[in-house]
C-alpha cells in the first residue's frame, strides 16, 4: 500500500516546529471554532526531476471540520490519490504541512507516523486490500492486534463492526468468498477497528455496481450520524452528491469547493434524512 517514495526534502528545516494549529503561521481568529480533524496548509508533493517532474500536489489549503463528509472530485491525475495519501501520512510532502487532530505529522518519524497510521487513520481502498489468506473477522481483528489489543477485545470489536457493516454471517468467509461489496464492507470495518479520527477513502465504490455502491453509502451514512470525519475520493458526481462538501481538485490544487445544502450537515446526525443520499436512493442505472 505504501509508495515507495523517497524521503521527502527539506523536512529536516521545519522540526521542532510542532506547536498546535493556533500556533505560528497557521494561527486561527479567535471565535473561528474548534480546530479542524484534517488540516493542509501549502502543501505540495512533487515526483520526479527536471524535465520529468510532476506537481501531484501544488500549494494546497485546506481544512476539514470534525464530523464532515468530504468528497474530494476532479480528473484522472489530478492529484487526489496522492493528497489522500499525504493526509494519510502514507506519504510525505515536498513542501507544507499537514495536521491530524490538532497535531503537525508530516514531520514525525516513521515509527510516530505508523502509530499514527494505525491509531487515527482508517484507510479504504478501491481494491480493498485484504489479505487473502485470512478470514473477515481476521481482517478486521488484525489492525487491532497490531495496536495492541488483547486478542479477546479484538475478537468481541471486530464481531460489533462484521454486525454493523451487515456481515455477521460472513466472519469466518476468506475474501475470495464474498462478493466485491462484501469484501469493501469487510474493509470499512477493518479501516474502523481502532477507532480512527479520520476515515480516508480512495474511490471506495469504484469497483462496485450500483446496488453494492449503495449498500457502501449507507454505511458511510449511519458513520457520518455518528460523527465520524470521512473524506472519499470519487469520481463518481452521485457519489459525491451524499457528501457534505465537494472539493474539485485541478493540477493539484482546489479548483473548486463547494458546500452541498442537499449534503448530510456537519455531523448532524442527519442519517439518510438529507436529499443527497435520499436522492441517491433512487438511482436507475
Ligand atoms: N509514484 C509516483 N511517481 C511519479 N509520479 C506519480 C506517482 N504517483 C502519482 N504520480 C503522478 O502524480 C499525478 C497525480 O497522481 P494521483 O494522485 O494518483 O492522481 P489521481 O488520484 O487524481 O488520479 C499524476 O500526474 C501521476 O502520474
Ligand atoms: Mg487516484
Amino acid at each position: 500500500m505504501t509508495r515507495d517514495v523517497p524521503r521527502a526534502m527539506g523536512l529536516s528545516l521545519r522540526r521542532g516546529t510542532n506547536a498546535g494549529p493556533g500556533a505560528g503561521p497557521v494561527d486561527r481568529e479567535p471565535g473561528d471554532g474548534p480546530a479542524p480533524v484534517l488540516r493542509t496548509v501549502g502543501l505540495s508533493r512533487v515526483y520526479g526531476e527536471e524535465e520529468s517532474v510532476v506537481w501531484a500536489v501544488d500549494g494546497l489549503d485546506l481544512d476539514v471540520p470534525a464530523g464532515q463528509t468530504l468528497a474530494v472530485t476532479g480528473p484522472s491525475g489530478c492529484g487526489k490519490s496522492t493528497l489522500l495519501q499525504l493526509l494519510g501520512g502514507l506519504d510525505r510532502p515536498t513542501d507544507g504541512e499537514v495536521w491530524l487532530g490538532g497535531r503537525r505529522i508530516d514531520h514525525l518519524s516513521e515509527r510516530a507516523l505508523a502509530r499514527l497510521r494505525r491509531r487515527a487513520v482508517g484507510f479504504v481502498f478501491q481494491a480493498y486490500h485484504l489479505m487473502h489468506e485470512l478470514t473477515a473477522a481476521q481482517n478486521v481483528e488484525l489492525p487491532a492486534l497490531l495496536a495492541g489489543a488483547s486478542p479477546r477485545t479484538a475478537r468481541v470489536r471486530a464481531a460489533e463492526l462484521l454486525d454493523q457493516v451487515g456481515l455477521s454471517d460472513r466472519a469466518r468467509h476468506l475474501p475470495s468468498e464474498l462478493s466485491g461489496g462484501q469484501r469493501q464492507r469487510v474493509a470499512i470495518a477493518r479501516a474502523l477497528v481502532n477507532k480512527p479520527l479520520v476515515v480516508l477513502a480512495d474511490e471506495p465504490t469504484g469497483n462496485l455496481d450500483s446496488a453494492a455502491t449503495h449498500d457502501i453509502l449507507r454505511l458511510f451514512d449511519e458513520l457520518h450520524a455518528g460523527g465520524q470525519t470521512l473524506v472519499m475520493v470519487t469520481h463518481d458526481e452521485r457519489v459525491a452528491a451524499t457528501a457534505d462538501r465537494i472539493v474539485s481538485l485541478r493540477d493539484g490544487t482546489v479548483a473548486d469547493d463547494t458546500p452541498l445544502d442537499s449534503g448530510r450537515g456537519g455531523g448532524s446526525g442527519d442519517s439518510g434524512g438529507g436529499t443527497g443520499l435520499g436522492a441517491l436512493l433512487h438511482w436507475e442505472d
